[in-house]
């Protein structure tokens, strides 16, 4: 029977799936930010496949319209770039432990490992996600793309060149694709052997910018609270402090300004 499928609806607890996972996974990586620890996650994208490219793909594959949301998986799309290779198989642990609570895992592929024929590499995650919606209860498939940032690099141009070329990329250019993937992934490789060097000093940096954000609001808090002597004297201290200062020197000052805030601060 022939009936007219209203798109822009169905597509509506998709968008809130997308919104919902953004959010979940931004506040992951901005936990262990706000703990001064390593975040695996870098940074997290998503998007809703468009009603176009949602009727070519099931065209393409051969999917019945009543069998596109049974049967394709990335009508909702997010993508979760890192830094390291190692850090992709952190995130897929941090997904299965979420596995049975907030979203089922339905299966993963691993083309980090087993990279495509194209040159193609990312780790997907294929889940189950229940959606609130003013109807009731809606459970939809999405695909969490997790990849490297070169990884991505190499995706996206190799995704515009597809497009580009409606698919049918000519030779010589495929080659240079194939070029550039194994050229990512030796990157991928040397970023891995001083992943650690790179961690500490990303660390070291978060760990000073936080303890001057905390120095300079609470100086202006001290002078707030009327010691503007005091605070002037922090102040300068922090000045001397501030360039070429250590971590530990630095903390010992947000220390001392913090005892002296204690005893003015008057509670309730
Ligand atoms: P489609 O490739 O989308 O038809 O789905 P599939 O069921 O074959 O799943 P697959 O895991 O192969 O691909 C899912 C998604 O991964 C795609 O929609 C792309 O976003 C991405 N992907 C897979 N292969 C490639 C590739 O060769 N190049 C790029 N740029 N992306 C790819
Ligand atoms: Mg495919």
């Amino acid at each position: 029977m022939y009936r007219i499928r209203d798109w822009e609806r169905i597509l509506i607890p998709y968008e809130q799936a997308v919104e919902e996972l953004k959010v979940k996974l931004k506040s992951l990586r901005d936990e262990f930010r706000e703990m001064n620890e390593y975040s695996p996650i870098e940074f997290v994208t998503g998007r809703v496949k468009k009603i176009n490219s949602i009727l070519e793909k099931a065209k393409r594959n051969n999917i019945d319209e009543d069998d596109i949301e049974d049967q394709m998986e990335d009508i909702a799309g997010i993508r979760i770039m890192c830094q390291f290779v190692d850090d992709i198989y952190s995130v897929v642990e941090l997904l299965r432990t979420r596995d049975g609570k907030d979203l089922m895992i339905e299966k993963e592929k691993d083309y980090v490992n087993n990279e495509k024929d194209s040159g193609y590499r990312s780790y997907h995650v294929i889940i189950r996600y229940p959606v609130q919606t003013a109807f009731g209860e809606k459970e939809i498939l999405a695909e969490i793309q997790i990849r490297t940032l070169a990884m991505n690099f190499w995706a996206t141009i190799e995704h515009s060149l597809k497009y580009k070329y409606k698919r049918e990329i000519p030779d010589d250019i495929r080659k240079r694709l194939m070029r550039a993937s194994e050229a990512a992934f030796l990157l991928d490789r040397e970023m891995c052997e001083i992943r650690n060097e790179v961690i500490n000093a990303q660390i070291l940096f978060e760990e000073k910018s936080n303890t001057i954000s905390n120095i300079v609001s609470n100086i202006r808090l001290l002078n707030l609270l009327g010691q503007q002597t005091e605070a002037m004297k922090f102040q300068m201290e922090f000045d001397e402090l501030w360039e070429k200062g250590s971590l530990d020197e630095l903390e010992d000052l947000l220390k001392k300004i913090k005892v002296n805030i204690a005893r003015y601060q008057v509670f309730d």
